[in-house]
């Protein structure tokens, strides 16, 4: 008998539309190292090496660059009849869709706008094409033709920007069961700015950021350790690529090493390791910080607060 998790078992894929597909697609391929799976006319399906399932970043072309949705997996259809019940409840308009009917690889899904703007899509299942390296004893080792880059190994969650944080922690909360691990109160005894929430062991699939209504903050992928990820920051400054001024640092919030980088239409991108230890049970006790400490928390080393990493970047 398999392990029975219910409810969402993990953050699948980042949907974003920018305005020049093919610089788009390039830069995410062979700057980055991300591996195609699938590629349309106005579309392109993207995954990492190491990720076995058909896509964790859909890029689009779209006349603005904006943040289209995000993807979330459940086990099955009774828990996406379960969760279409719940938003019914809370009289969240839900729309269903089939099998491979919105975007290729997903099975049916519901689709709903959060509080805060974002367009979610829970789906029951995503076709599984594969690891790179094959399943028969493979060598996980970066593929040849990526080497040089990143070639992170998976997505590791995704941060999102709200003009009112609090409801929409609340909601991811409520509604979708996720957890706190860590937080940051407004003031010294206020309300929550920012919260990293988790459904699976590594402390954040979604990081809440206060800022503008739908927006993105950044992506963030999962890279070996903070070595790695120093090769990975002079390969993308050799290739031209911003790198911000948090990189690379310890970030106390979340205990990441992280590294954050800017594609060419100004997408915060992070690649990082580490982090925390989280379990899904009622009396988990998150992590705290004030916002007094928000230099500490965001940039351990230098203790120096960048003004522009509180922005949405899409
Ligand atoms: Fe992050």
């Amino acid at each position: 008998m398999g392990v029975e998790h219910r409810g969402i078992l993990r953050v699948a894929y980042v949907w974003i539309g920018l305005n020049d597909l093919k610089k788009a697609s390039r830069f995410y391929r062979e700057t980055l190292g991300l591996v195609e799976t699938a590629g349309e006319r106005e579309r392109v399906y993207l995954r990492c090496w190491h990720e076995p399932f058909h896509h964790s970043l859909i890029v689009e072309q779209t006349a603005e660059n904006r943040l289209v949705e995000i993807g979330l997996e459940v086990r099955d259809g009774q828990d996406l009849d379960a969760l279409q019940g719940k938003l019914a409840a809370r009289g969240i308009p839900v729309e269903r869709a089939e099998s491979e009917s919105v975007i290729k690889g997903i099975g049916r899904s519901i689709s709903f706008h959060i509080p805060g703007g974002h367009r979610f899509r829970v789906f029951d299942s995503m076709e599984e094409v594969g690891y790179v390296t094959g399943y028969a004893s493979p060598d996980w080792n970066v593929p040849r033709a990526l080497r040089g880059t990143p070639a992170p190994l998976f997505l590791g969650h995704v941060g999102i920007t709200s003009p009112h944080p609090e409801e929409t922690i609340r909601f991811l909360q409520e509604v979708l069961e996720f957890q706190i691990s860590e937080w940051i109160k407004a003031g010294d005894n206020g309300s929550p700015m920012s919260a990293l929430l988790f459904r699976t062991t590594n402390g954040q699939d979604i990081a809440v950021f206060p800022g503008k209504e739908a927006g993105l903050h950044h992506i963030a992928f999962v890279k070996l350790d903070e070595t790695d990820i120093l090769n990975d920051s002079t390969f993308l400054v050799e290739d031209g690529v911003k790198i911000d001024l948090y990189g690379l640092t310890l970030q106390s919030y979340g205990k990441t090493y992280s590294l954050y980088l800017y594609d060419p239409f100004g997408v915060r991108l992070e690649l990082f390791s580490g982090g925390r230890f989280s379990e899904l049970h009622p009396e988990y006790q998150p992590v705290v910080w004030t916002e007094s400490q928000l230099k500490k928390a965001l940039s351990y080393y230098d203790n120096f607060l960048n003004e522009d990493f509180l922005k949405a970047s899409l």
